[in-house]
């Protein structure tokens, strides 16, 4: 395809309103995202100049950055049930892939080893809720070659939705690998479009906040329940308003570095902290946020082990 702007314009014809995928293509800027976020003050720290240096400064004194390191390549498949409100009786026991968070270009190796991991897990249908780069602007190759060979070990349906890391110009690339990007969109999961449920998903709602809930559920069968695919927890109220029955996100890596007894330094998102990793419920709504399987700003990890998820699909 031809891959200019006008190219992805045509690419995307019919699937997002052109305020999106404009507003996306304009605050997109060269230089990456802000350091403070003009639009609600948050910090990003992964953009702060020196952050990276300085981090990884104290850790080596300290003699911590190995240990680090190897923690951050422990990756656990935790096992989770996920209740889902109005879930039929034909999908109990589906398992749904959740993988968060690989920022695949943070290190040339991670990638092979994650698709090690993956390989040889039994699941129904994989998602994946974004920041497939670590890297917030500039060439994203390195991170659609890491997402090839991971692909390449997931054998069956994959769908995603873009990080506040990721470029919408990176959805053709994606999609060339067979991986559905939803944006604001949503599909009928499981073995009959009567007794399924909607899987819907929404562009970043941490830094982008394109993310439309109404449109992503709008052609949904009727009582039909939905998962909704999120980067970030970050979207909670509008999922529960809007009628989301579960949500899936990551983004908060949990807080990454932890202190001993598991206390998060930051989440890096504007939610309550309950919501910031694993099981949660909202008003309703039930939610999972992965703790995600990479890393950022350092590949290291502390008291906050990378994970996959399985979740298996049961009616609330
Ligand atoms: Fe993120």
């Amino acid at each position: 395809m031809d891959h200019s702007d006008d190219g992805l314009r045509q690419y995307l014809d019919g699937r997002v309103f052109d305020g999106h995928l404009e507003s996306r293509l304009k605050r997109e800027i060269p230089g990456g995202e802000p350091v403070i976020d003009p639009d609600s003050g948050s910090i990003h720290i992964e953009n702060l100049p020196l952050s990276r240096i300085c981090l990884e400064y104290a850790l080596r004194i300290t003699g911590l950055y190995r240990r680090g390191q190897r923690n951050a390549r422990r990756l656990c498949v935790r096992e989770h049930d996920l209740p889902v409100p109005g879930l039929t009786e034909a999908m109990r026991g589906y398992r749904l892939l959740h993988v968060s968070d690989p920022h695949l270009d943070v290190d040339p190796g991670f990638a092979e080893g994650l698709a090690d991991q993956l390989s040889g897990l039994q699941w129904d249908a994989c998602v994946i809720t974004g920041d497939f780069r670590y890297r917030t602007n500039g060439n994203a190759e390195p991170a659609l070659t890491g997402l090839e060979t991971v692909r390449s070990a997931l054998d069956g349906p994959v769908y995603a939705v873009l990080g506040n890391h990721d470029s919408i110009r990176m959805v053709p690339r994606v999609e060339a690998l067979g991986i559905r990007v939803l944006l604001n969109e949503g599909l009928v999961l499981g073995p009959a479009s009567n007794t399924g449920v909607w899987l819907a998903g929404v562009d970043d709602p941490h830094y982008y906040r394109q993310h439309d809930i109404v449109r992503a559920l709008r052609a949904r069968p009727d009582r039909m329940p939905a998962i909704l695919l999120a980067h970030s927890p970050e979207a909670y109220r509008d999922a529960a308003a809007a009628g989301v029955s579960a949500m899936l996100c990551g983004h908060t890596h949990g807080g990454q570095i932890r202190l001993p007894g598991g206390f998060a330094l930051t989440t890096n998102a504007d939610c309550p902290r309950a919501l910031a990793s694993g099981a949660w419920e909202w008003q309703g709504m039930t939610g999972y946020t992965s703790v995600g399987a990479g890393a950022s700003v350092l590949d290291v990890r502390y008291n906050c082990p990378p994970e996959v998820v399985l979740h298996t699909l049961t009616p609330n």
